[in-house]
């Protein structure tokens, strides 16, 4: 299901580094939830994924403010919305209310999708331009 093909690569070197490890870190949380793995050992992939969507989004947000990006604001209020959607998943996982499902994971990968090929892609031109890689 999180398999990378080059048709997500944006060419921007640092941050098709960090989508692939999202992809890596979601193969991960759907190989967990395939093979019936328990909580202690899906919620630890979950907390990393959720630590690192968090971190890959402020490596973004930081080249995207300090380069002037003028649609900032929209991309950031994408990342906010995902954040606090797997935060509350995570919360909720932990809690014993929430199960990792094919349907939830359909939809994180819908995201990444979306978001690296649409959202993401938008801002290339502008830090191409800038030199960033
Ligand atoms: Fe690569 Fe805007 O997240």
């Amino acid at each position: 299901m999180f398999e990378w093909n080059n048709s997500y690569a944006i060419g921007i070197a640092s941050i098709d580094a960090q989508h692939r490890t999202l992809f890596d870190l979601s193969a991960k949380l759907h190989q967990a939830m395939s093979a019936g793995q328990g909580k202690a050992a899906v919620g630890p992939i979950l907390e990393r994924l959720l630590q690192y969507t968090q971190a890959h989004f402020a490596h973004e947000e930081r080249l995207m403010r300090i380069h002037d990006y003028p649609d900032f604001v929209a991309h950031k209020a994408q990342h906010d919305a995902l954040t606090k959607q797997v935060a509350d998943f995570s919360a909720k996982f932990k809690s014993g209310q929430g199960a990792i499902t094919v349907q939830l994971l359909q939809f994180l990968k819908n995201w990444l999708v979306n978001h690296i090929k649409g959202t993401d892609m938008k801002y290339v031109p502008h830090l191409a331009a800038k030199a960033v890689a």
